[in-house]
């Protein structure tokens, strides 16, 4: 696969792979791949491979020899027909990508990020997070005999990411200061080549987060949502959705674009503050906060790249507030079975508030991407539920309890 990685602001070219900005501009880089071969393709020429990241391979910048796999990606797409006619919209899907191997839609692109990881020969790896990058960095440095270290915002990490990311053997470091400052810590320990960074400003990344938006596709056999609706915090995946679907429009698999509808946290939204000002860049927040931790962040790496995603295709972003968001996640757990975090839940609750607020249109068809399992964060679930009553252990008892 012929490929290049370019500033995304100058389009310098730009070789040294422990780069993550460009070294002319300070720009944010991107990969660039020739699609011509895949333009000889059709969806079906890869459907005999199984759902998953890899069945994507031809849009993939890495070698598939090296491939460092869980096999994750090929997570359900749950067709909603219990909230749909609730929330008020015709058609309503949920991605469901607390299905990956370790709980979160990041196992996308950490799979070809680790792959990358292999191919310069890198032997320590490591990323700043709000948990659930640690968690997938973790797994994937393990399977990949790799050293990791992650950089956690100190008591703003929900316990099973924290869990996971201690049990696959990363070096946990608990930063004094938020994910931002967390961010900037490691990209100086990337900088001084201690590790290969693994944050979705690695434009490799992004690359693997494709993959949700092409099984989408596939799942909706091409039929092209109207919108699609995501939990944005570094605003890494939703510049990975659009990127994709330039390319599927390049290849001549699509025609047009849904559109793309970010989400924030009403105490963490730089973007939201951005696009009603209808500005093409962000003023970063210095004190963000909610209980959607994952996506507590107030200076988004990738915000430039979302605000024009969500511009160019007509889309729109919205805050919603914590007690929103944690409804969204009981209506969702209660109403259609499917458990998902907080910050997930923020996609669900955005949707409500923009049929409320006559964004949606009635006549939708709508995929929400719901981007992490309901067990990352059991103290939220925990908190929101009836505790369990105690019996004697006989069927009158227990009858007389739950009557
Ligand atoms: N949802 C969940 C569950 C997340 O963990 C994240 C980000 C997002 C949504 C937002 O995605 O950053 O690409 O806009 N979590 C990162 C982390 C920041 O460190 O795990 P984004």
């Amino acid at each position: 696969m012929e490929r290049s990685i370019r500033c995304w602001d100058c389009g310098r070219e730009v070789d040294d792979p422990y780069f993550d900005s460009c070294p002319s501009c300070n720009g944010l880089l991107e990969v660039v791949l020739d699609l011509e071969p895949v333009k000889e393709l059709r969806p079906s020429d890869l459907a005999s491979r199984p759902l998953g990241v890899w069945r994507y391979q031809p849009f993939l910048p890495v070698n598939p020899d090296l491939a460092v796999s869980l096999q994750e990606g090929g997570t359900p797409l749950y067709r909603c027909m219990n909230l749909a006619p609730e929330l008020g919209v015709r058609e309503l899907h949920v991605k469901y990508e607390g299905a990956n191997p370790t709980g979160s839609f990041k196992d996308r692109g950490m799979t070809v990020g680790i792959t990358r990881a292999r191919e310069i020969g890198a032997d320590m790896v490591g990323c700043a997070s709000t948990g659930n990058t640690s968690a997938s960095l973790a797994a994937y440095a393990a399977k990949a005999g790799m050293g990791c270290v992650v950089l956690l915002p100190e008591g703003k990490v929900a316990l099973g990411k924290l869990a996971q990311a201690m049990f696959y053997g990363a070096k946990v470091v608990s930063i004094e200061g938020n994910f931002d400052d967390a961010l900037r810590t490691v990209r100086e320990l990337a900088e001084k080549r201690f590790l290969y960074l693994l944050n979705s400003i690695n434009p490799f990344r992004p690359e693997g987060q494709k993959s949700v938006l092409f099984e989408i596709m596939d799942q909706l056999y091409y039929d092209v949502p109207d919108r699609i609706v995501l939990p944005v915090g570094n605003a890494g995946n939703i510049s990975a959705v659009h990127k994709a679907l330039k390319e599927l429009v390049e290849v001549g698999w699509i025609e047009r674009m849904p559109m793309l509808t970010g989400i924030q946290a009403s105490g963490s939204m730089p973007l939201v503050e951005a696009f009603d000002r209808g500005s093409k860049d962000f003023t970063a927040e210095s004190a963000p906060e909610t209980l959607a931790t994952a996506i507590r962040i107030g200076n988004p790496v990738s915000g430039r790249k979302a605000l024009e995603a969500i511009y160019s295709t007509g889309g729109h972003a919205l805050p919603v507030t914590d007690e929103e968001i944690l409804a969204a996640q009981m209506e969702l757990g209660r109403r259609e079975g499917v458990g998902v975090e907080p910050a997930s839940a923020a996609s669900i609750a955005g949707l409500r508030r923009l049929i409320e607020e006559g964004i949606v249109d009635r006549d939708e068809k709508v995929v929400c991407i719901c981007t992490g399992n309901a067990l990352k964060d059991p103290e939220v679930m925990i908190s929101q539920c009836d505790r369990p009553v105690k019996s004697r252990a006989t069927a009158e008892s227990v009858m007389d309890l739950v009557r």
